[in-house]
Order: structure tokens, then C-alpha cells, then sequence
């Protein structure tokens, strides 16, 4: 492969930062820059976003990285990630009607309910390929008729999160099958918006945009954007793609056979598909990939735990109460001190509720088997062993629908602990290779950036960038003992599920 002298900018818009990297056309990161954005919660189970404060935070993640490389004259194109499902609602002249509501919302229960009564669970993964959950734009929108009546008599135009960035970028409204898939209104097997679906729920066609694929160079930066992200005007932007169609890209896991495990804020199990494969009991996910099926896998299926590094952030902040940059480093640390099992303490990490496999936004977290003895390593251990007992529900769907992977390829921050990386080739009975490159997204994009620029095949680049840290091994014994702790996990969820909805009627304030 002949490798282009230019720079490929990649941007992922995370739920919590957006991520910037400037990238050679062999996949190796010159420079990176990132910024944070609050998740805006004005009720229970609220999640917002401005899309004002997504586009500054992308202005300085990306003059950040420009920065720490020196100049922008190099750069080529742009490529585009973002946190999928969500929802952008702008009027006719394009302005933001209201914040964006996000895919940890929740608000959205009783219209989740009621489009699968109204579709049919059958029906429902059989055109749009995965159930319906909290937060994804078709329950918002039905959330927005009949909640917010005068809001919805305004909108000219629904987009998802990295579409409306992308429309900041060029001025151009256009979405991709990958993101597409997530906000539950496309045709998964004909990768077109489905008529079907919108016609059933009564939304108009003509709000979406139209979609072309992920490589697709969508416009070119306008001088006004160029001003503000401080680069040359006329820079390609191509569409991109959702995060984690972005993310098995950047891990390259582009293969079917093959599985990717991201430990982020929530967790996703994914594994790549040449063709659609639903699960008709609507406890996984199947979402097109960033791939155009003549370019290689054009699905995936994917489990989704909504509660990763998220149980972790709340161990920290909430119960040990710790600060200082070095947190998750002591907290996995007291957990490796810790024997497997925590010394039969068990966690079940639905701390938002759970998609994959109950799709239950009732569901609730637990610490079960306390005794006097359990002290902070317990409880640290407990957790990692919780949200990997999760992932390992999520895995067991998706080889009930035949998956058998060879070994787990381990991304997101949760991919750099050794404690953790154990623990899941135990309990996965699976090795575990560590992707050894942070930001797989924004590397996805910037993919999608160079494979629209004919630098390279998509999935070609996917598989020659990834680099793997040392496999980790499971340890047979280990993995018999965790067989037997997944069952008592189960029972566990099993045992309280309905008792989490009555303790949910019972929180005063
Ligand atoms: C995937 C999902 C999350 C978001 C957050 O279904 O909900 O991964 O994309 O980034």
C-alpha cells in the first residue's frame, strides 16, 4: 500500500467528551485532543446535551490537536463518530429547537412499549433488525408528539448526534446506514429509511435526512467552520458512522468469526455479520456496519450493557468517595487483592437499567452476599466481576445466535487493566487480546476519512492499523469456578426483577 503524505483528522463524539486524533495514512497518531460536555439531567432518568456545547467542545479538541502537531496545512479530510440513538430536532431554518435528548434518556419507557405493541416484537426486528429502547430516536420522537405537542409542530429536520455536526461542518443534511440503524427507523436488510416504520408510527419522511454511505464525502468545510475549528476551508468531510461500527474499524474487527468487547461508560459486545441475523426475542442488537456489504461485513450484532465503567465511576465517586488521577488504577488494584468471587459478594451493575439481555429500563443494581468481613478490595472486585458477568449474559445471547469466537479482542479504558483483562478471559473462558490504541472511534473515522479519499479499502486499513497488546489466557479452573457465579448472577437478576420495579415506585425525591 502506498501511503499518502497527508493527515486524516477523526472526530468522536463521545457521551461524555468528544475526541479529536490526527492520524497518518498508515494509522499512526501524531496528535490528539479531547473536551468535556455535561450529560444535563433536569428529571430522573433525563439525559441532555446542547448541540451548541458539542460544537465548541469539537472547536477545541480539534485546534488541541492541531496544536500538538504544529500546523494544519497537512490535513486532508475529515471523518466523523458519534454516540449513536440520540436526537437533534431543528426547525426550518435549521436552528436547534431544544437540547439534544441522548440515548442514556429514559424517558421514553411507555413509547418503547407502546411501538412494540403497535409493530410487533417480530416484525419490529425483522425490519428494523434490534427491539426498541429508551432513548433511541423513534421512542423519542412519539415521546416529543405527545409530551411536547408544540415542540413537534416545528420540527423540520431530526438528525443524529454526528449528523448535526457534520452539518455545522459543510452545511449539508445527510445521515449513514450505521446511525441510521440505531434510532430504530431504517430498513436493516435494504440499508433505505423504512417506509414501514415510519408510516406505522406516523412520523414524516421528509425530517430525515438522506443517507449515503460512511465513506461518502458528504461537503466540504465552510469558511465560517474552518474560522472556528482553526482549519483550511474546502477540507472533505465524509459521513462517518455511529461509535461502535466506528470502533470495530479502529480495533479492527471487520471479520465475521471474530468479537469485540468495548469496556467504556456502558459496555458492547459485537461481532460482525455478511448478512442480517436477527434475534426474534429482541435481546440483541443488529445495526449496519460502517461497511457497504460489497466492501466486507455490512452488520453487526451487538449486545449492549448500559453500566461499564459507569459502575466504576460510581464505586468511585459515590461509595469509596476517591479523587486524584490515579482512582481507577488503586480501585482495580484492591480488586486483584481481592480472591475470584469477592468472597461471594455479587454486584449486579443495572444502575440505569439494562438493555442486553433484559431491555429493561427498571432494572436495578444490587451488592448481594454481604457480610462483616467485605471491605473496599470485595467491593472493587465484586464490581468488575458484575459488569463482566454482564458482558458475559450479553455473549451468551449472541452465541445462542452462533457466535463461537477464537478470543475477545478488549478495548475502551476498561481494555488497560490487567485485573480486569483476567477476569474477563475467565469468566469469557476466552483469551483476551488488548487493542493497544486508545480512541478506536476517532481512529475509525479517520478510516472513513482515507477510504473516502480512495486512499485505501475501509476494512483493509481496519485490519492494518489494529495493534494487540500481550493475550491474556483464561485459567481453565477459574473459568469452571465463574461458570457456576454467572448462574448465581442470573438468579440474582432473576430473583428481584420484579422487586426493582416496586422499589423504583417508592424514591419520594
Ligand atoms: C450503542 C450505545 C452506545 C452509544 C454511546 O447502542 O447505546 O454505545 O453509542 O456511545
Amino acid at each position: 500500500m502506498k501511503i499518502p503524505h497527508g493527515l486524516l483528522l477523526g472526530v468522536d463524539l463521545g457521551t461524555s467528551s468528544v475526541k479529536a486524533v490526527l492520524v497518518t495514512g498508515d494509522g499512526q497518531t501524531l496528535a490528539a485532543g479531547s473536551a468535556e460536555y455535561p450529560i444535563i439531567q433536569t428529571k430522573p432518568g433525563y439525559a441532555e446535551q446542547d448541540p451548541e456545547a458539542w460544537w465548541q467542545a469539537v472547536c477545541k479538541a480539534v485546534r488541541m490537536a492541531v496544536k500538538m502537531y504544529g500546523e494544519s496545512a497537512r490535513i486532508t479530510a475529515i471523518g466523523l463518530s458519534g454516540q449513536m440513538h440520540g436526537t437533534v430536532l431543528l426547525d426550518g431554518q435549521n436552528e436547534v429547537l431544544a437540547h439534544a435528548i441522548i440515548w442514556a434518556d429514559q424517558r421514553s419507557a411507555h413509547q418503547v412499549q407502546e411501538i412494540t405493541a403497535r409493530v410487533g416484537l417480530e416484525r419490529l426486528t425483522a425490519l428494523a433488525g434490534s427491539p426498541v429502547a429508551t432513548g433511541f430516536q423513534a421512542a423519542t420522537l412519539l415521546w416529543v408528539r405527545q409530551e411536547r405537542p408544540e415542540l413537534w409542530r416545528r420540527i423540520e429536520h431530526v438528525l443524529l448526534p454526528k449528523d448535526y455536526l457534520r452539518w455545522r461542518m459543510t452545511g449539508d443534511l445527510a445521515a449513514e446506514p450505521s446511525d441510521a440503524s440505531g434510532a430504530l427507523l431504517l430498513d436493516v436488510r435494504r440499508r433505505a429509511w423504512s417506509d414501514d416504520l415510519l408510516s406505522l408510527l406516523e412520523i414524516d419522511a421528509a425530517w430525515l435526512p438522506p443517507l449515503q454511505a460512511a465513506r461518502a464525502v458528504a461537503g466540504t468545510l465552510t469558511a465560517e467552520a474552518a474560522a472556528e475549528l482553526g482549519l483550511p476551508a474546502g477540507l472533505p468531510v465524509v459521513t462517518g458512522a455511529a461509535d461502535t461500527a466506528c470502533s470495530a474499524l479502529g480495533a479492527g474487527v471487520v471479520e465475521p468469526g471474530e468479537m469485540l468487547l468495548t469496556l467504556s461508560s456502558g459496555g458492547q459486545l459485537l461481532q460482525p455479520l455478511t448478512e442480517v441475523r436477527v434475534d426474534p426475542l429482541g435481546r440483541a442488537h443488529t445495526f449496519c456496519s460502517a461497511l457497504e456489504p460489497e466492501e466486507g461485513a455490512g452488520w453487526y450484532q451487538m449486545g449492549a450493557i448500559l453500566a461499564a465503567g459507569l459502575a466504576l465511576r460510581w464505586l468511585r465517586d459515590n461509595v469509596l468517595g476517591l479523587t486524584g488521577a490515579d482512582a481507577y488504577e488503586r480501585m482495580t488494584a484492591w480488586a486483584g487483592e481481592a480472591p475470584p468471587g469477592a468472597g461471594g459478594l455479587l454486584f449486579l451493575p443495572y444502575l440505569s437499567g439494562e438493555r442486553t439481555p433484559h431491555m429493561n429500563p427498571e432494572a436495578r443494581g444490587a451488592l448481594l452476599g454481604l457480610t462483616g468481613r467485605h471491605g473496599r478490595c470485595e467491593i472493587a472486585r465484586a464490581v468488575l466481576e458484575g459488569v463482566t458477568f454482564a458482558c458475559y449474559d450479553a455473549f451468551s445471547v449472541l452465541a445462542e445466535l452462533g457466535a463461537h469466537p477464537a478470543a475477545v479482542v478488549l478495548a475502551g479504558g476498561g481494555a488497560a487493566s490487567r485485573v480486569w483483562q483476567q477476569i474477563v478471559a475467565d469468566v469469557f473462558g476466552l483469551p483476551v487480546r488488548p487493542l493497544a490504541v486508545s480512541e478506536q472511534s476517532a481512529l475509525g473515522a479517520a478510516i472513513l476519512a482515507g477510504a473516502g479519499l480512495d486512499w485505501f479499502d475501509a476494512a483493509e486499513a481496519a485490519r492494518a492499523w489494529a495493534s494487540y497488546g500481550d493475550e491474556t489466557a483464561p485459567d481453565p479452573a477459574r473459568h469452571a469456578f465463574y461458570q457456576e457465579a454467572f448462574g448465581a448472577f442470573r438468579t440474582a437478576y432473576a430473583n428481584n426483577a420484579t422487586l426493582f420495579g416496586a422499589l423504583g415506585r417508592l424514591v419520594t425525591a
